[in-house]
């Protein structure tokens, strides 16, 4: 028996509801076909945006989606993607060398804007600072931002259907300036970026500009950013952090090894959280500036989605992939994914004072998705469930839990570096005079019995239960079996006991008395 204690007096800080955030890019099958189908399609769609995935999206209450990438926004110009949708270039796609394709742009500022408005999404968009200039960005801020007919380019905004402003208030000052955003050192990047977040304040002094940040455990880069950029400067909201926490085995057939391994380096995310955290705070930049994880997720190894199966499902290509060739990065999210979602957010809702943003890459058809889709197929993926059970921690007030998490230790194969991690990944929250904790059992065999306590709350009657589990730590859903992993309900008196079976996690929210 685990026994934990939610202090319900002791508030870590309020957990922003854009830690719950998503990122789009276009590439592979993202928005092609997974988000836009047209509006000639004969799949539901609302002006070309593919329905069912908006309203799952308003189902989970989607904060934020982040916009056009990733290493795409390095080679994208917003004036593609502006007027009659017949007439915009077709151009070589960032990722054209990797799967083929080419960039219609048929999807563009206005038709992301209208997806974000159709999901109550803010958007978060990428600035390219590698390949366009500084008076180019500040030309995409007035497009979206200016007041109605105040400039030629709102004017220009309003004959291309949208006369109120877009009020774009997230903009990234670049994507990964350490590798394709521009392959520079922290130092040439805090240099451009002063330039570049000096015109962008200017253009629009509502902006919260985003600064690049270090991949991983990249410490020095981080810290040489923000070094030249010093404590007394002010033009920065956030400093990005890209967390990948690559692949253990097979996405599908992983040993038992592998899903240790998996969650070893899924919690690792809490070291690169503290120790960026440690670098804006040593440069006395915490009252303005907090992270902003605008890529996290498994990175497994591409052909386990159902876009290498296209012909057999009887898809018909997106119109940028006439050969049908495999989504590019897309991945099958099995109980194991699921895992690594609950045990991220709940680091996220831990550390909540240090975190503006995060967003999970990437929505659909890519890399630890929420969402597979392709022609008339439309399904849900265990990650979607874990957005939907903990929804209810976006905007409470983080609680401190002490107890006893469990250890597993681990030999590694390999016999040189043992390691461990906790049995129980939990986090807890308050909101509207209710409380809500997560617990999700990252042993793969073992089912967990806790005994949940309180302190400074009295929880009064029935509980809500959100439970995600299966029969096997590989389940995942398929456009055979789309219910195969599902999120179950139920509301039930609270007596303080809650199992969590192996691999599984579970969501209980009790209301105070
Ligand atoms: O998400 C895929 C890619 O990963 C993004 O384009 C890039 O920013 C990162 O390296």
């Amino acid at each position: 028996m685990f026994r934990l204690t939610v202090h319900g007096d002791d508030k870590i800080a309020r957990i922003e509801p854009e830690l719950y955030g998503h990122f789009t890019e276009h590439i592979g099958g993202v928005f092609y076909d997974g988000i836009w189908v047209g509006e000639d399609s004969k799949i539901p769609n609302v002006r070309g945006l593919r329905l069912e995935l908006v309203e799952k999206l308003k189902a989970i209450g989607a904060p934020v989606i982040r916009w056009p990438g990733g290493c795409f926004a390095e080679t994208y110009d917003w004036r593609d993607g502006i007027g009659p949708r017949e007439s915009r270039p077709t151009r070589i796609n960032w990722w054209r060398n990797a799967d083929g394709r080419y960039e219609p742009n048929s999807v563009g500022t206005h038709e992301f804007v209208d997806f974000c408005r159709q999901v109550g999404a803010e958007p978060y968009f990428a600035a390219n600072i590698t390949s366009l200039t500084p008076l180019a960005i500040r030309d995409w801020m007035d497009y979206c931002n200016s007041p109605a007919g105040a400039t030629t380019l709102a004017k220009e905004r309003e004959k291309n259907g949208a006369k109120e402003p877009f009020g774009v208030k997230y903009w990234g000052v670049g994507n990964e300036t350490w590798g394709g955003g521009g392959n520079m050192t922290g130092e040439m990047y805090a240099h451009e970026y002063r330039k570049y977040a000096v015109v962008m304040e200017n253009t629009d002094r509502h902006a919260q500009l985003i600064c690049s940040g270090a991949d991983h455990h990249d410490w020095h880069w981080a810290n040489d950013v923000l070094r030249v950029l010093e404590p007394s400067y002010k033009i920065m909201h956030g400093l990005s952090l890209h967390f990948y926490c690559g692949s253990a085995g097979d996405p599908l057939a992983f040993s038992e090894e592998e899903w240790y391994k998996q969650l070893r380096q899924a919690l690792d995310v809490e070291r690169a959280i503290e120790r960026n955290w440690g670098f804006v705070v040593g440069y006395g930049m915490e009252k303005r500036a907090r992270l902003v994880i605008d890529e996290w997720g498994c990175w497994h190894p591409g052909g386990s989605g159902p876009s290498s199966h296209m012909k057999e499902y009887g898809i018909e290509p997106a119109p940028n992939n006439p050969d049908g060739v495999e989504n590019l990065f897309e991945q099958q999210s099995t109980m194991r994914d699921a895992a690594v979602a609950a045990a991220t957010l709940n680091l996220f809702n831990n550390h909540a004072e240090k975190i503006k943003m995060a967003t999970v890459a990437q929505l659909v058809n890519n890399l630890h998705c929420l969402f597979l889709a392709g022609g008339e197929h439309f399904i849900t993926t265990p990650t979607y469930h874990v957005f939907d059970m903990m929804k209810a921690h976006m905007g409470g007030d983080a609680l401190r839990v002490s107890g006893d998490f469990g250890e597993i230790a681990r030999e590694q194969a390999d016999q040189r570096r043992n390691y461990s991690i906790p049995n129980l990944s939990v986090s807890a929250s308050k909101k509207d005079g209710a409380l809500t904790v997560t617990l999700a059992n990252l042993s793969v065999t073992e089912d967990a019995e806790v005994d949940l306590n309180f302190s400074e709350f009295k929880p009064a009657g029935t509980a809500e239960y959100a439970v995600l589990t299966a029969d096997d730590p590989h389940a995942h859903n398929t456009y055979e079996e789309p219910e195969k992993v599902r999120l179950v309900r139920e509301s039930k008196p609270f007596d303080g006991h809650v199992r969590v079976p192996a691999f599984s996690a579970v969501t209980v929210t009790v209301r105070g008395e």
